[in-house]
């Protein structure tokens, strides 16, 4: 069980001496809180080996590059790939399904399956796709309760190329069952991304288990620096892949006429890299594996059951997806009909200081579809406490009385 006054000591945020009012944080989902460790390790490269990897070869420049070989390796035990080199670094989720989308070939007729909760980073390059190569870009409905079609999916999957699906959903929460999704996609030769954004931050991941073909998730989300991500493939797969973007580091040599790309994950790493952000994106990985994603779910688990039971007892509130909040990972995403939940949120940040997101998170889509304005989304994570979530619960009660 997580000691929660252990684990806000190493935020900063919460330790502030001054008077003002600790900020209650909800809006993990989208960017989580960073533990002093981690701004440590990078103000450690910033003061002491501000240097560029595998270039120069002095002592410094080595330091640098040995450190960022540690952090692939670290990011390729935690999700438990075959190598290091099936690793590549970017900076974010989005960057990482961009990535693939231009280096994979892609012609007129190929078909790509998605859910129809992906954001638009999920969503918007495969729709690029269809434009300018005359792609196919299928979409399995997901079920009235928000949780994912199997039925329809096994139809659907027929002929496609690429199966590229949210693990865990950042509108409503649900996880796909992504072992048995993945192998049916392989039983009709196709290939599967995850976009992990939401679930990495959670859950152990292990992409040998599953199987899976490419999985992008981002720093941020994770205890992370921001502008930092991974792309993984397999290594068979990566080999086939031709960057979009090329230069310097990614290459072997170049005449005037001619050049030899590096293998992976190098020729995907054009230019001088984020070596600070991969650091310290080395640091919440070692944090978060010490911590224990059983304690992590077991926290917000318990608050995800209390803030939904105080929730289910306002009846103009609704919640998006399904009913049982251990279908819903950390994330209390809800409507009020009529109600602008923008006006919502920002009543909540006025009255105590309570940050949730509220919009359409990326998923406009799916808004769209449903013709749903917006909503508040409440997404936790282990730091959060219960005094914490009583306090949300009081303020959203007291919102529903003069709204
Ligand atoms: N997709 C991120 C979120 O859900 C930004 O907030």
């Amino acid at each position: 069980m997580l000691n929660s006054e252990i684990v806000r000591a190493d935020f900063k945020i919460f330790n502030e001496s001054s008077n003002k009012k600790l900020p209650i944080y909800f809006d993990n989902a989208s960017m989580s809180l960073k533990p002093v460790q981690v701004v440590e390790v990078m103000n450690d490269y910033y003061f002491n080996h501000p240097t560029a990897a595998g270039r120069s070869s002095y002592k410094l420049a080595t330091l640098t590059a040995s450190k960022i070989k540690e952090v692939r390796r670290r990011v390729a035990n935690f999700i438990n790939a075959n190598s290091e080199s099936e690793i590549i670094f970017v900076r974010n989720t989005t960057e990482a399904i961009n990535l693939l989308a231009h280096s994979m070939k892609f012609e007129a007729g190929d078909v790509i399956l998605t859910t129809d909760k992906e954001h638009n980073s999920n969503l918007v390059p495969w729709q690029i796709l269809v434009e300018k190569k005359g792609v196919e870009h299928k979409i399995v409905r997901s079920k009235n309760d928000g949780t994912f079609d199997l039925e329809s999916y096994k139809e659907l999957v027929k002929g496609v190329k690429l199966v590229s699906m949210v693990h865990t959903s950042n509108l409503d929460g649900t996880t796909i069952t992504a072992k048995e999704i993945i192998k049916i996609a392989h039983d009709n030769g196709a290939l599967v991304l995850l976009d992990a954004a939401q679930s990495a931050p959670h859950q152990k991941i292990d992409v040998r288990d599953l199987d899976v073909d490419f999985l992008a998730f981002s720093g941020h989300k994770m205890l992370g620096p921001t502008g930092t991500g991974v792309l993984y493939g397999k290594s068979n797969l990566l080999e086939k892949l031709e960057p979009f973007m090329v230069g310097g580091g990614s290459v072997e040599y170049s005449t005037y006429t001619e050049y030899k790309m590096l293998p992976a994950p190098e020729k995907f790493e054009a230019g001088l890299q984020d070596y600070a952000g991969i650091i310290g994106l080395g640091e919440a990985i070692k944090y978060l594996e010490t911590l224990g994603f059983d304690n992590i779910k077991e926290q917000e688990l318990k608050l995800n059951r209390y803030i939904t039971d105080e929730l289910n007892k306002i009846k103009e509130i609704r919640i998006i997806g399904p009913a049982d909040p251990s279908l819903r990972a950390g994330i209390i995403s809800f409507y009020v009909d009529g109600v602008d939940m923008h006006q919502f949120a920002l009543l909540l940040d006025e009255m105590s200081g309570v940050m949730i997101r509220s919009g359409q998170h990326c998923v406009h889509s799916w808004f769209n579809d449903k013709k749903i304005k917006n909503s508040a989304r409440i997404s936790l994570y282990f730091y959060n406490t219960m005094e914490e979530a009583e306090i949300l619960v009081s303020s959203l009660i007291k919102i529903m009385k003069i709204i």
